[in-house]
């Protein structure tokens, strides 16, 4: 029988497994769940017998990948996938997907959450500041950069957006100013929200020289990925530049030499953007569908490892 793991090392809502044993056994295949684990051999004990495999940040990795001597697909429910490594995937014979946009608006959400909690002094009671007429930059216009400039809207924003694979007119359509690059779009904005994958080519791009182009009392938000900050560069320019706050829901490698930022740098103990339960069923039940159409009729939409 076809076995389709769950292996989540930060479980979906329960509601959201639920969904995703329907789907599976609509399918007539086996649902196996790993959550919460805390070693990685309990993974790669996990992974043996499985055919297929729901993950979110979980990292697959070669080793991964040579335990799972069944594994045929992995979809990660979420948007990033930089925790595969995609070309030992591809050698293994292993299809990869996402499922885009499914969690989208949960983190949108927590971008106003946080920003909120920011502009009021960490709810310390001071007089803070409002969001209204205030611009809002937007690093990356995909689903959640998109999520987040509707929702700016009704704070009465002002919305600017880059997005080096996303033209200007697309932008534009959609009611949002297009910044002519990451520059101008950090010099504009009061405050910078990131949306952008780690790769290669973003991983420490947001550095000191970017962020302090920025206007005094500059906020960056950043609910993407840690790998994106050069850490050392961004503490050296909070330290210099005593306006400026940094805002995550990804805890930063740095975070203890972050944390003497007080009242200027906050993180979320745990990543939590998606974490939401209508943001697990969504991505876990489409991760759950995928895995069906790919198993029993071959569709490879949303394939990564091309
Ligand atoms: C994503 O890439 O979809 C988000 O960062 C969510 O990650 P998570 O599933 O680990 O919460």
């Amino acid at each position: 029988m076809t076995k389709v793991l769950i292996a989540t090392e930060k479980p979906f809502a329960p509601v959201a497994v639920e969904g995703i044993k329907k789907e599976v056994d609509a399918a007539g295949f086996e649902l196996a769940i790993l959550e919460k684990y805390t070693e990685k051999q309990q993974l790669l004990d996990a992974v043996a017998d499985a055919d297929a495999i729901i993950i979110r940040s979980d990292k697959i990795d070669a080793e991964v990948l040579d335990a799972a001597k069944q594994l045929k697909i992995v979809v990660r429910a979420g948007a990033g996938y930089d925790n595969v490594d995609l070309d030992a995937a591809t050698a293994h014979n292993v299809v990869v997907m996402n499922t885009p946009g499914q969690n989208a608006n949960a983190v949108a959400e927590l971008v106003f959450g946080l920003l909120v909690f920011a502009v009021r002094n960490f709810f310390n009671g001071k007089a803070g500041t409002e969001l209204l007429g205030k611009k809002l930059g937007i690093l990356a216009f995909g689903n959640v950069g998109r999520n987040v400039a509707r929702i700016a809207k009704g704070f009465g924003m002002e919305v600017y957006a880059y997005d080096a694979y996303c033209p200007a007119e697309v932008i534009e359509a959609a009611g949002v100013h297009a910044a002519k690059n990451q520059d101008e779009l950090f010099e504009t904005c009061d405050v910078v929200s990131l949306h952008i994958p780690a790769t290669a080519e973003t991983k420490q791009s947001i550095n000191k020289a970017l962020v302090s182009k920025m206007k005094k009392g500059g906020i960056v938000v950043n609910t993407a990925r840690k790998e994106v900050i050069n850490e050392p560069e961004l503490i050296e320019l909070l330290a210099e530049r005593t306006d400026l706050k940094y805002i995550t829901d990804i805890k930063p490698d740095a975070d203890a030499e972050f944390a003497q930022f007080e009242g200027r740098y906050f993180s979320t103990p745990k990543k939590m953007g998606a974490q939401t339960a209508e943001a697990n069923i969504n991505a876990g039940i489409a991760a759950a569908k995928q895995i069906v159409g790919f198993i029993k009729d071959g569709i490879t939409k949303f394939q990564v490892n091309k």
